[in-house]
């Protein structure tokens, strides 16, 4: 049986990190990048895969244009700045997230527009029809999110942005989606079932469990992945009995 060492410093990696306007990402979390459908945005290599994936399902490589993906701190400070001159800051505040306080700087991130002669680059247009509607139809089972739903902008302090997806990865953007979820909502939500004792069982295939931040040596060879929550702990996924022989 392997064992997994878990340090509290890795509370701050891996796809499920809450990065919001409380908690900032981890600049020593530095991601391995990858180009997204041939162009030049990259984004994490499991999400910039998982992308490339959804978009060929659709046959969307045409119809649908990666706007913004990875940026760096310099890169939202100057998005930031940018937005703020030229539209002010209640605009500036609803549609750009403070340095540091980006997706995008996690390489999770990405920003999706219809392909067309004039993308805008901080409200690209992604309607709910069309190869848009059908790429939302499929982004979850991908592991991506719609991030900044209409009607939660009072828990993620973003205004309804339907072109920004994030992602976090199977089952859990299937959890997400079933219940309505936004990432701040669900990383509390998982708090309840706490690891050893209780878990989030989805399809019989995944059993979900928090465990608060520590320096453990975890021996389960169930496990599939574990992520930091970016605040107080991890998120670890197993196999459910769906998958025992
Ligand atoms: N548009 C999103 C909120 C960002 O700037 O990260
Ligand atoms: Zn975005």
């Amino acid at each position: 049986m392997k064992t997994i060492f878990l340090t509290k410093n890795d509370i701050y990696k891996g796809h499920l990190i809450l990065v919001n306007e409380n908690y900032p990402v981890n600049e020593n979390d530095v991601p391995d990048l990858k180009a997204v459908n041939g162009s030049d945005i990259t984004l994490r290599n499991t999400a910039a895969l998982q992308l490339d994936m959804a978009i060929n399902e659709i046959n969307g490589r045409s119809g649908i244009t990666p706007v913004s993906g990875y940026r760096s701190m310099e890169e939202q400070r100057n998005i930031w700045d940018d937005c703020l001159i030229e539209n002010g800051m209640e605009f500036t505040e609803k549609y750009v997230a403070k340095p540091a306080h980006s997706e995008h700087q996690t390489g999770l991130a990405i920003d999706l527009g219809m392909t067309c002669r004039h993308i805008d680059f901080v409200r690209p247009d992604f309607p709910d029809n069309g190869i848009c509607g059908r790429f939302k139809t499929v982004a979850a089972k991908y592991g991506f999110i719609l991030r900044y739903p209409s009607g939660k902008e009072h828990i993620t302090k973003i205004a309804f942005e339907p072109w920004h997806f994030r992602y976090v990865g199977t089952p859990h953007a299937e959890i997400i989606e079933k219940n309505g979820f936004v990432l701040e909502e669900y990383i509390e939500y998982i708090k309840r079932f706490k690891y050893g004792k209780q878990s989030l069982v989805f399809r019989n295939e995944y059993e979900i469990s928090y465990l608060a931040a520590g320096n453990y040596p975890l021996e389960d060879c169930n496990i599939i992945d574990i992520s930091g929550n970016n605040r107080d702990g991890f998120i670890i996924t197993k196999r459910g009995v769906a998958y025992e022989r």
